[in-house]
Order: structure tokens, then C-alpha cells, then sequence
């Protein structure tokens, strides 16, 4: 475990050169009183140093004689561990993390003096600990104040997260292992959700059937809520009550993941609930599934990040003007944005330790990033006619046998030497199989 941490240092504090980097925990978050959220881990801290504790604040000070890599975290407590668990404490973390100092987080302002005035720069960013927040600013114009009399300090605070976006983007074989771990407890209980979902259940039972399947593989639970979307609700592009019961004739979107030592999956799967497509569900999904697949055709290493989305949506926008949803000139339909009556999202996003995961898409000059070796995307086209659709000035008027039909299709996608790697292959999206 520990030089998978230190080589994840390693690339940072070249990355820094003469600078100090200061990376803050997650809070603890609390629900409503005193009733606390489920810890959750900031995803720079626990990917740089892999401990899993609230209050705490790492330090990494390449240019520094003896202490690269400094830890502030909770002390032993015998009482508060017995409310509220185990600590690791100053002694262990020293040991069990590969610290080179570590500090009660209460002597912060003791000690992190010393690992930023010869720094240059200071990377920090400035997130919801606002005790810190002050404590780094504080500390930072202090040094400004004194930079004469020393000839050295942090002459600038830059913004730490920029600095975990290129790393983060690129998964190593350890987080590869753990999303294929996140995405094969996902890929089981899809398949068991399309065992189990027919007319007359609720959608409620299958979100508990999924969310039941990923606790019981050790998973966290779901990487996000749960999406269990029969009927018009699937026009709904963030609907979480699934609380309907399910009809015959239903299609019915699951946009379900679970999170597996902070890794996410996120699969989205649309099926009929009675086994059979009827003629417009059918046309609308075979689109739904050819956009996906030619997208998927376009993650390739070296492909600007906007052909996925560029190929998902000419043959999405192709496909609404031949069934006569959408009129006019492809080209000039998609420069207008006008499918995006249909289709309002992007059709994807870096996955990993944040389920929208770090990645800088674009730039300076606006062109966009290349996909490299190692990126993780989903890639999840879809298309909602809500039931209350209005056509825009210039639009047609649609058929009603269109509406209220919401479909789309997600899977994670690897970015690898030879073009791409599905993950998420062992959920089947095939009509025949969908219709099973
Ligand atoms: N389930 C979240 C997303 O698809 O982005
Ligand atoms: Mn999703
Ligand atoms: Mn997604």
C-alpha cells in the first residue's frame, strides 16, 4: 500500500518543484442535529495518502531537509474513540502511512510554519474548512509580511485541485483494479434487477434489491442515488423517489453504481418491464443504442474529448429528423442545439474516485484534450420526450405515441493502447437481450 501513496507524492512534489502543498480531509457532516453523514474521504487526500480520517492535513514539502511528507492528524482518545471509532492516531500514522513527521492537527499553527517559508509557492485549495482556510491565509501573509527579512516564501497561493486534475485523469493499475471490483458488483445487480423487474413491483424493490447486492459484495453502497426510473419518470433525468409501480408496457431506466473503497461505477440500462418492446420504445432504443455505440467507437487515445459526444449526438440529431421528432438540416439543427429537446446532457464524463472525476476537458485556446492511455469515461447517450413536450417555434409537433418515452444507455469505457476496453461488457444492451 505504501508506495502507491509515496509514487502518487513523488509526481506531485516534481509537479511543485520549490513549492508546499497543504491538502485538507473531508469534514465529518452532519445529517440534521447531531446525527452524522457516513464519513466520505476528500478524494485528493485519500488518493495521496490513503488515510481515511476526518480533521486531518497533509503536507508535502519537497525542498524541505528532512520532512517531505507531513501528516497533522486526531490524536489517540480513548472516550471520543468509543463514541465515534478508531483513530490511528500520531504514533501509527508516522508508520502506517510512510510519514516522515506527523503532528496533533492542534499544533497545525506550530508547525506548519517551518514547511512553508522557504517554499515559493503554496498550493492549497481553498474548500469548505474554512478554519483552515483562515489558518493558510494567515500564514501566508504572515511569510508575505517577514519575506524581506528571510528572502524566501510563498510568493503566491495556487489552487491544489488544478494540480490532481492530470494525475487523477489517468488511472494507475491499482485504481483500474478497483473500478473493475465497483464495476463488477454493479454489472451483478443490473443483471439480477432485469431478472426481477416486472409489471405490478415497485421500483423501490429494485433499488433495494441493487443497493442490496452491493453491500452484501462489500461495496460502500450506490456511488450516487439510485436512478430506478419506470414509465414517464424516465423523462426525469435525475428522478430518485422510485416509488412508482411498475406497468406492463413500461420501459423502465436503471442508473444505478456502487461505490467500492471510493471507487465508482455508473451503468445506466433501459428495458421493457414486460419483456417486449412495443414499435416506438423499439425504434427509440435501437437510435439510443447505434448513438452509443458509434460514440463509443470515438474513445480512442488521441481523440479530442468532444467526438464521443459529437458522434452521439449527429446520429441521435439524424435519427429525430427521419422519425420526424426534430425538422430541418442536421447541421444546422445541432449548431442551434435544437436536439437538445431530446437529448439536454453530455454524453460523458471521467470516472474514478469522484464519480464525476477530476480531468481538465479543454485547453487554453478552447480545442479540446486529448484522450490518453489509463482515462475512464462513461459514455451515455439517451433520449426524453417528456409527455408535455412543446416544439420551439420552427419545430414539428410530435406524435403522442412518442411521449413520455425516456431511454439511455451508460457504460464505463477505458481508454487503452489499442482503442478502448468496455468495463461495463458484462451487462448486456443488445434488443434481443434487453427484450429477454
Ligand atoms: N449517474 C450519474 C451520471 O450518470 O452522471
Ligand atoms: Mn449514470
Ligand atoms: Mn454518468
Amino acid at each position: 500500500m505504501l508506495p502507491l501513496y509515496s509514487q502518487r507524492r513523488q509526481r506531485v512534489m516534481e509537479l511543485i518543484g520549490q513549492g508546499t502543498a497543504v491538502f485538507a480531509s473531508a469534514p465529518t457532516v452532519v445529517m440534521h442535529h447531531d446525527v452524522e453523514h457516513p464519513f466520505r474521504q476528500d478524494s485528493n487526500f485519500y488518493y495521496l495518502t490513503g488515510f481515511n480520517e476526518p480533521e486531518a492535513v497533509a503536507v508535502l514539502a519537497p525542498h524541505h531537509e528532512e520532512h517531505r511528507f507531513v501528516l497533522f492528524v486526531r490524536p489517540k482518545d480513548q472516550e471520543k474513540e468509543t463514541w465515534s471509532g478508531y483513530r490511528v492516531g500520531v504514533e501509527q500514522a508516522k508508520e502506517q502511512y510512510g510519514a516522515d513527521a506527523v503532528y496533533p492537527i492542534a499544533e497545525l499553527d506550530e508547525h506548519l510554519p517551518q514547511y512553508l517559508e522557504k517554499a515559493d509557492r503554496l498550493y492549497y485549495h481553498f474548500g469548505h474548512n474554512q478554519t483552515l482556510n483562515t489558518a493558510i491565509l494567515k500564514h501566508w501573509q504572515k511569510l508575505l509580511a517577514t519575506y524581506h527579512k528571510r528572502g524566501t516564501g510563498p510568493v503566491a497561493i495556487e489552487d491544489a485541485t488544478l494540480l490532481m486534475q492530470h494525475l487523477r485523469r489517468v488511472k494507475d493499475p491499482e485504481e483500474l483494479a478497483l473500478l473493475r471490483r465497483a464495476i463488477a458488483i454493479s454489472a451483478k445487480a443490473h443483471n439480477y434487477a432485469r431478472e426481477i423487474a416486472r409489471p405490478g413491483r415497485y421500483e423501490y424493490e429494485i433499488q433495494a434489491e441493487m443497493e442490496h447486492i452491493f453491500r452484501l459484495e462489500g461495496a460502500q453502497g450506490p456511488a450516487y442515488p439510485s436512478i430506478v426510473a419506470s414509465g414517464v419518470n424516465a423523462c426525469i433525468l435525475h428522478y430518485i423517489e422510485n416509488n412508482r409501480r411498475m406497468e406492463e408496457g413500461d420501459l423502465l431506466l436503471i442508473d444505478a453504481g456502487c461505490a467500492y473503497d471510493y471507487y465508482n461505477a455508473d451503468i445506466t440500462r433501459t428495458f421493457p418491464v414486460g419483456g417486449k418492446f412495443t414499435e416506438e420504445q423499439r425504434i427509440l432504443y435501437e437510435l439510443v443504442l447505434a448513438a452509443q455505440e458509434r460514440a463509443i467507437a470515438a474513445v480512442q487515445p488521441g481523440a479530442p474529448f468532444n467526438e464521443f459526444h459529437d458522434a452521439a449526438t449527429r446520429t441521435l440529431t439524424e435519427g429525430m429528423v427521419e422519425l420526424g421528432l426534430l425538422k430541418g438540416n442536421v447541421d444546422t439543427l445541432i449548431e442551434e442545439k435544437k436536439h437538445k429537446a431530446f437529448f439536454m446532457h453530455g454524453t460523458g464524463h471521467f470516472l474514478g474516485l469522484d464519480v464525476h472525476d477530476a480531468g481538465i476537458l479543454r485547453n487554453p485556446d478552447k480545442t479540446w484534450k486529448p484522450f490518453e492511455v489509463g482515462n475512464v469515461v462513461t459514455v451515455e447517450p439517451g433520449i426524453y420526450i417528456s409527455p408535455t413536450y412543446e416544439p420551439v417555434e420552427g419545430q414539428p409537433q410530435i406524435d403522442d405515441r412518442w411521449r413520455g418515452l425516456g431511454i439511455r444507455i451508460e457504460d464505463d469505457v477505458l481508454v487503452t493502447e489499442t482503442g478502448h476496453e468496455v468495463l461495463t461488457a458484462a451487462v448486456p444492451k443488445s434488443l434481443e437481450a434487453m427484450a429477454g
